[in-house]
């Protein structure tokens, strides 16, 4: 096996490679819950791969819990979280460090949470998603740098492969269906021939996964700079229409997400959502949000998009006054006009998208319900009237001041209180128990 002695110091910082050589000298020294540490999963596949790891992931043979609070002690770090299932994240000036319990896990049946047991490294490995994932280095002083890879992961790295351990991988967790696609697009790999068959076949395990797991899944994709082609690749797979019928991706929809990612800064999710979304009608977002029980924006997002579908022909109209635009976009969610604007057919409907969120959707009448007060406005929904006549004469350019709207005020106010006064004289004659107009 390769010493990986010179890669870890060549790719890690100093600093970093520190806090390794400690883990592996607590873990020596006996006293802090754990017999040996290693450094795993991701962290060691990039290693391999010439890639600087992220975040450093540690498994230690012992109780991850306990080392896991020396080693934020050693390091100056804090412990942010510690589970159960003896698994801990070490927050430190360098970044997040995780710290798991090496186990072993079975599965009562498909997608369920494993049954944990503490374990040897091997067996650690063993329940782990792909090959290029379950390789080891070792951090203990007198094997530091050792590579453990009892799968072969090293061979199929340098094959660019994706290979999962057992046949019943997928059917385990199918999160890893997912996992497959995202690794396989951000690292460039193929699928090996038995892992592509199992792929295929497990498809429909999906539909055993919670909510709340696909939805990270979704997210984790969602984060990815190369986010359309793993999207486009799930598609292509069928992993999609796994998830739920309801949900597509259309090509407009991912070049759309290629054009928001290509943005020098950082790029709200949603847009990304409604990117996703751009396709779905009220009973799609309807059945795709039963399915993810994702929160309320990209709940407003998905049936925003449907709203801006039902909307749209609308906005192709020749005559349309500026409030009416407004009236009808201010309907829709911010990231769904962003996709319109840039995805959109390029007719009317996108000059008054860009016209709205340029300028019209930030205009408001300059005097406030306190001037209408002082005016002798009473306050209620006359006042709400009056404000939002305000504002749409003020967007169909009827009035362009604040003297102008004042007189506005004074010649819209007697008639709209008289029409409030005949309108609570009828209600008060109406028979009790007559139908409301
Ligand atoms: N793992 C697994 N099956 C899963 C999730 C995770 O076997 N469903 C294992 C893999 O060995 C993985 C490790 O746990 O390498 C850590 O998981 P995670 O942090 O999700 O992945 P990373 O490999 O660190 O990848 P990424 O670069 O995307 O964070």
């Amino acid at each position: 096996m390769p010493s990986f002695a010179s890669l870890i110091e060549s790719k890690l910082s100093a600093e970093t490679v520190e806090v390794l050589k400690t883990a592996g000298e607590l873990a020596v020294s006996g006293d802090h819950g754990a017999s040996d540490a290693y450094l795993v999963g991701g962290s060691v596949r990039d290693l391999v791969l010439g890639r600087s790891p992220k975040d450093p992931d540690i498994t230690v043979v012992g109780k991850g819990g306990r080392f896991a609070r020396s080693l934020a002690e050693a390091v100056k770090g804090t412990i942010v979280s510690v589970s159960q299932f003896g698994t801990a994240i070490i927050d430190t000036p360098l970044g997040h460090i995780d710290v798991t319990t090496a186990r072993s896990e079975t599965y009562s049946q498909p997608a369920a949470l494993p049954d944990i047991r503490p374990a040897a490294i091997e067996q650690d490995l063993q329940r782990r998603d792909f090959s290029v994932n379950a390789m080891a280095v070792s951090l203990v002083p007198q094997k530091w740098g050792t590579l453990l890879d009892p799968f072969h992961g090293f061979a199929d790295a340098a094959r660019k492969r994706l290979r999962i351990l057992h046949d019943k991988s997928f059917q385990d967790d199918p999160t890893r269906i997912l996992r497959a696609v995202r690794y396989s697009v951000r690292l460039g790999f193929s699928f090996e021939v038995a892992t592509a068959e199992a792929l295929e076949r497990d498809m429909s395990y999906i539909d055993t996964l919670s909510s709340a797991r696909l939805l990270a899944e979704i997210e984790k994709i969602l984060l990815e700079p190369t986010r359309a082609d793993i999207l486009r690749r799930a598609e292509e797979l069928g992993i999609i229409g796994a998830i739920s019928p309801s949900l597509r991706v259309t090509e407009t929809g991912l070049k759309a997400m290629e054009q928001f990612g290509a943005s020098k800064t950082p790029v709200d999710e949603l847009l990304y959502v409604a990117c996703m979304a751009s396709s779905m009608t009220e009973e799609e977002a309807t059945a795709v949000i039963e399915r993810l029980h994702p929160d309320k924006d990209w709940q407003a997002v998905m049936h925003g998009a449907a709203t801006f579908r039902d909307l749209a022909s609308l906005l192709e109209s020749p005559d349309l006054l500026p409030s009416e635009v407004v009236e009808l976009l201010e309907r829709v969610p911010a990231p769904v006009l962003e996709f319109q604007r840039i995805a959109g057919p390029k007719t009317r409907q996108r000059e008054h998208i860009e016209a709205y969120l340029r300028r019209h959707r930030n205009i408001r009448a300059e005097i406030t319900g306190d001037v209408l007060a002082e005016q002798g406005v009473p306050r209620g929904p006359l006042m709400g009237k009056l404000l939002l006549e305000l504002r749409v004469a003020r967007l169909d350019g009827k009035v362009a001041s604040r003297d102008q709207e004042l007189e506005l005020v004074r010649r819209r106010l007697p008639i709209l209180l008289s029409r409030e006064a005949s309108e609570s004289d009828n209600g008060n004659q109406r028979p009790t128990g007559a139908a409301v107009p």
